[in-house]
């Protein structure tokens, strides 16, 4: 089949590049002019595992293509995919303005039939929105004869497991009303759909809402298991021991129920103020989503407080190791980092960081550029050079079994500050290492 997808973002050049390489003709659109110079030189914007073969691939192959200009998008796939950012507005609602504009885009350019999915996170009713401003462009130009749909099919990929997300995704979820676009739509993803019915059909408001519906629910365990994990610090209980305990109940499951430094990334703390400004503007007050919101807030000043408990209030002069910077590991992607709130607020207090992350380094130069209080370094041990401590605030795999006595000796003050619970407190002891953990220090 031909298929259109606006936006190379995660989400659109990871659904393009999966559909591509399951044997469908897809065209990328994007533009920005410079992000599609570098994919159609093979450069991917984004490290995210197993996407630079397959991109690399079905490029060669032809199956994949990638072009500014919408006229070649439109005209090339029955199904146009809208995969383009929803970034918050000065309020906090989501910014429809490029998602409309694509709309717009189809409506100017369509001479035949169309499906338009919506695969951005949109709030509800957007979907109703792309219908009209296409209605209106179409009329402007007297084609209101073309005949088009419009659907929703909200993305469920994580970041750092994209592809494999997408190529065996847990559900589809497609919001139309049309038995003709459903029909389509299991045609494009029946590679996915193969062995297990996976999708699941339903109206267009729904769907658009069991994308919010999902991404708060999970901020929301994590926000719940943090402040359990803060009240097991005082009380001197171990929130590694309670999250085995209760994820144990199949009803609570051991899954997101890690406690940490908070949520972080491009989609929860959007997503979550997102759904309380929809509140907002209905006149409902998301109580729950508010705490869950405030929570996060607090629980990235956390470790910090320990830091600045154990150097009595003063870090300045000091120099932090700092391992991790992505916001989750496997990915380069520092929005919303934790470590980016530990960074900022260390530097502000006249601290350095010296700095690890096995993929994050050239995202963290282009935010920081070059500042005398940060330095980046090659191998996760020279972070411990001359450092005061070690922070954790990724649990990337090579932060889980280091050694912990060149860690002792390098370090001026023994101490770990672990934003991920990745270590054994008994352990620590035995290597003569102080270990602040979240929800295990009693
Ligand atoms: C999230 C959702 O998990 C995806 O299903 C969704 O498609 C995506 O947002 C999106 O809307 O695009 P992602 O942001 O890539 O995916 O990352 P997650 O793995 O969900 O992690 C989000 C944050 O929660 C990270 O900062 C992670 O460290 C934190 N987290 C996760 C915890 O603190 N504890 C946990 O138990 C799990």
């Amino acid at each position: 089949m031909k298929a259109t997808v606006f936006g190379t973002g995660y989400v659109g050049l990871v659904q393009a590049a999966v559909m591509a390489a399951s044997g469908h003709e897809v065209v990328c659109v994007d533009k920005d002019a410079e992000k599609i110079a570098k994919l159609e030189q093979g450069i991917i914007p984004i490290f995210e595992p197993g996407l630079e073969e397959i991109v690399l691939t079905n490029r060669k192959n032809g199956r994949l293509r990638f072009t500014t200009d919408p006229e070649v998008g439109v005209s090339h796939g029955l199904v146009q995919f809208i995969a383009v950012g929803t970034p918050p507005d000065e309020d906090g609602a989501a910014d429809l303005k490029y998602v409309l504009a694509v709309a717009d885009t189809i409506g100017s350019l369509m001479s035949e039939k169309r499906i338009v999915v919506v695969k951005s996170t949109v709030p509800v009713g957007t979907c109703d929105q792309v219908k009209r401003t296409i209605e209106a462009r179409l009329s402007k130009r007297e084609r209101s004869h073309i005949p088009f749909d419009v659907a929703s099919n909200p993305e469920f990929l994580k970041e750092g497991s994209a592809v494999s997300d997408c190529l065996k995704p847990d559900r589809i979820i497609l919001g139309t009303a049309s038995s003709e676009t459903e029909a389509i739509m299991r045609e494009l993803y029946m590679p996915q759909n193969r062995n297990h019915e996976k999708m699941i059909v339903m109206d267009v408001r729904s769907a658009e809402m069991t994308k919010y519906a999902a991404n708060t629910l999970l901020a929301t365990k994590i926000s719940f298991i943090n402040e359990i994990a803060n009240l097991a610090d005082i009380l001197g209980a171990d929130i590694e021991m309670v999250r085995k305990g209760i994820g144990s109940d199949p009803r609570i499951g051991y899954h997101f129920i890690y406690a940490g430094i908070g949520y972080g990334g491009s989609c929860f703390p959007k997503d979550v103020q997102a759904l309380i400004r929809t509140g907002d503007q209905q006149k409902y007050d998301m109580h729950l989503l508010k705490a869950v919101e405030a929570r996060n807030a607090t629980q990235k000043r956390v470790l910090l407080d320990k830091i600045l408990r154990y150097f009595d209030g003063n870090v300045e002069g000091r120099t932090f190791a700092l391992w991790g910077l992505s916001f989750k590991p496997n990915t380069d992607d520092m929005r919303e980092a934790p470590s980016r709130a530990i960074m900022e607020s260390l530097w502000e207090k006249g601290a350095r960081i010296r700095a690890y992350d096995p993929k994050a380094m050239d995202e963290c130069r282009r935010i920081y550029g070059d500042r005398e209080d940060l330095i980046l370094v090659e191998q996760q041990e020279d972070a411990l050079d001359n450092a005061d401590a070690l922070i954790v605030a990724t649990e990337w795999k090579s932060f889980s079994a280091p050694d912990f006595d060149e860690i002792a000796a390098k370090l001026k003050s023994p101490v770990i500050f672990d934003g991920r619970n990745l270590y054994d407190p008994h352990q620590l002891k035995r290597h003569g290492l102080d270990y602040f953990a979240i929800g295990r220090n009693g």
